[in-house]
């Protein structure tokens, strides 16, 4: 991306076999186009559709036009950024016990246990599933499935057959139906639990939600939109903090920066270290909109058929948009929100994210918890590289760190007393 960006600027065209052709952009003036154009002449559904044969045809990230909106206003409201405090505890408590198995003293790679309790996190939050039985054959099934997903051969795989031949023909059966029984087991269960006008999780909220004719959502759309809230949100959010992990642990001055603050009980630059994690090494590195028609972006009239790519990689390194655009540096954040069209982790525009403000918050949690716990450092001089991941930017070694020692005194403090800034930084 960026050798073709230095060779051809702001908007280079990429010819991919069964994919057809994509455009990227990087301006953040063209972004802002795509952005806020008509979403029904740029259609993100059906540059998505490599997701069809998992996601099932009810996936709000599959569809375009009316019925993705309709799907789009009912799930807004669970993830609403006021609603994720009722999160912050189950968050915090898969956290704090998957981070104290950490051995200290060895190079240990932090993506699986990211992993581990980001799909814990969506499994009771999102779905619902507190029972330590229920969650584990679950967890068992979803592993699976996202195991066999993410193996390159499998893309390529997708590419010969094609995304809507691969679900006709039922080639993922094998993997997707195990985990299918378990989610509608829990959905037909949980609309005939007594306390489903109490829950919090988001399959209670979508239970009760209603279409703009009054009618409940149906199983089938139920099972496809858990299954894309399981997708499109515990890879990225697991990638994403191992590279927040990656980038402090060689800065050790800003990791001690954060921890001080993260003790006296102000989150501003916990917050900015997440933003400038997400912008220096956004885990998903484009995202796309099919044309529908013709259309003028960043000077030229792109036709029907073409796919738009805004770039989040390349426009985050813009040296016209950041200083030092290379650098780790959480400080740029500090006095200075994100743009709209220049720091796009989420995308944008009508398919933004809807979980931004569930991972920006579990990231949070999650970061908080480990450095008031553990003293951590990098476990070799470099910084990791990228590798590809199916469809997200993983650090190579899964984000190698070393536990120095433990700052338990200190996560109690955290715990039990009101902020006291002095008091707190003299436990550790
Ligand atoms: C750091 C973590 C995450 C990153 C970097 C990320 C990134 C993205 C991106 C780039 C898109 C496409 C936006 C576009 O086309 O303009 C997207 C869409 C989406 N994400 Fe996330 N995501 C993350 C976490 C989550 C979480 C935790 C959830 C839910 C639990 C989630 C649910 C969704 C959904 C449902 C869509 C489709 C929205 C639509 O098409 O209307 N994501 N995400």
């Amino acid at each position: 991306m960026e050798d073709a960006q230095r060779r051809y600027g702001d908007m280079f065209t990429l010819r991919i076999a069964n994919e057809g052709t994509w455009v990227f952009i990087s301006h953040p003036h063209a972004v802002k186009q795509v952005f806020t154009g008509d979403p029904r002449l740029l259609h993100a559904g059906e540059a998505n559709i490599v997701l069809l044969p998992v996601l099932g045809g009810h996936s709000v990230l599959l569809l375009d036009d009316d019925a993705h909106m309709a799907h789009r206003k009912l799930m807004l409201p669970p993830f609403h950024g006021e609603r994720m405090r009722g999160y912050e505890q189950t968050m915090g408590e898969v956290a704090a016990r998957e981070i104290e198995r950490w051995p200290a003293g060895e190079p240990l790679a932090a993506w699986p246990t990211m992993q581990t309790i980001t799909l814990e996190v969506i499994m009771r939050t999102v779905f619902g599933v507190q029972e330590s039985g229920r969650l584990e054959r679950l967890g068992d099934v979803l592993r699976n499935l996202l195991a066999f997903a993410a193996r390159p051969a499998r893309m390529a795989f997708l590419a010969v057959f094609g995304p809507r031949r691969v679900a006709e023909l039922g080639l993922v059966r094998s993997v997707v139906e195990p985990a299918d029984e378990l989610i509608y087991e829990e959905i037909r269960a949980r609309r005939d639990a007594p306390d489903l006008a109490e829950r919090d999780d988001v399959l209670s909220l979508l239970l009760q939600a209603r279409h703009d004719d009054g009618t409940p959502m149906s199983d089938l759309e139920l099972r496809d939109e858990l299954m894309t809230l399981l997708v499109a949100g515990h890879e990225t959010s697991a990638t994403a903090l191992a590279w927040a992990l990656d980038a402090l642990t060689h800065h050790p001055h800003t990791l001690a920066r954060l921890r001080e603050e993260v003790d006296s009980g102000d989150e501003t630059y916990l917050d900015a270290v997440i933003k400038e994690t997400l912008r220096l090494r956004p885990v998903i590195a484009l995202v796309l909109r099919r044309l529908v028609e013709p259309m003028e972006i960043g000077g030229r009239t792109l036709p029907t058929g073409v796919n738009v790519a805004p770039c989040v990689y390349l426009l985050h390194r813009r040296a016209d948009v950041y200083d030092d655009p290379r650098a780790f540096r959480p400080e740029r954040f500090l006095n200075k929100p994100p743009g709209t069209y220049t720091w796009i982790p989420f995308g944008g525009g009508v398919r933004r994210c809807l979980g931004a403000s569930f991972a920006q918050f579990e990231m949070k949690v999650v970061l908080r918890e480990l450095v008031s716990r553990l003293d951590v450092g990098a476990a070799r001089p470099e910084p990791e590289r990228r590798v590809r991941r199916a469809i997200v930017f993983a650090p190579a070694r899964g984000g190698e760190i070393v536990v120095k020692g433990s700052n338990r005194a200190s996560a109690r403090a955290a715990r039990s007393a009101p902020p006291r800034p002095s008091a707190r930084s003299a436990l550790r």
